[in-house]
């Protein structure tokens, strides 16, 4: 059974999906959610894993002197539960370099839109969706890719598109790209174990 470590700054529905697809989906006997952490004391998503019965952490970047140290107790998190895999679900904050290095090819991140359309810095949520449907897009989707430390340039594992509707709002569009990442991100999740496994 891989153990997958969860990090959310938000709802945490795509968190939820994962949860759900251990219990009864794609990942059933496969995987399990060992913590959740979360950079911001208030997410939803804390509420949810604590539903799940499921481990929680957060680490509030504001109590720390500098990235470093902030990271570096994140990393203790994730390793303190031993985590196989991880996966950045909403999670607003770019990961340091020492976790990225602790884990090659094991941190996912999704991404609402088709990359590396809409990606970058300031590119997360709601502004993801406005600038899409502001260009007039006829197509948008949902990305997993591997985190690396700049925003969004991992290589990419899945990606599903949805069509942008000619009466799309950013909302309409956002609940639409949210179903396909509820989707994708536990089939990645399985591509990544699988391959790993085969290695
Ligand atoms: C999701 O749409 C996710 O793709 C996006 O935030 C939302 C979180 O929703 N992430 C980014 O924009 C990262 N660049 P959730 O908390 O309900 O899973």
């Amino acid at each position: 059974m891989k153990k997958i470590a969860v990090l959310v700054s938000g709802g945490g529905s795509n968190m939820q999906s994962i949860v759900d697809s251990t219990k009864k989906g794609v990942l059933k006997g496969i995987a399990k959610v060992v913590l959740v952490i979360s950079n911001n004391v208030c997410a939803y998503a804390l509420e949810r894993a604590e539903k799940e019965k499921i481990k929680t952490a957060c680490f509030e970047r504001k109590y720390y002197s500098d990235d470093r140290s902030y990271d570096n107790d994140i990393l203790r998190a994730l390793k303190s539960c031993e985590a196989d895999i991880v996966c950045l679900a909403g999670y607003m904050r770019i990961v340091g370099k020492n976790i990225i290095d602790a884990y090659p090819g094991r941190i996912l991140n999704i991404h609402p839109a088709l990359l590396p359309k809409y990606g970058g810095k300031g590119m997360y949520g709601h502004h993801v969706h406005e600038a899409v449907v502001k260009a007039g897009e006829c197509k948008s989707g949902a990305t997993v890719h591997f985190a690396d430390e700049n925003y969004d340039t991992g290589s990419i594992i899945a990606q599903q598109e949805v069509d942008v509707l000619k009466d799309d709002t950013p909302q309409t569009l956002a609940k639409r790209v949210l179903e396909a990442e509820h989707k994708i991100y536990p089939e990645a999740i399985l591509k990544i174990i699988t391959k790993k496994s085969e290695e």
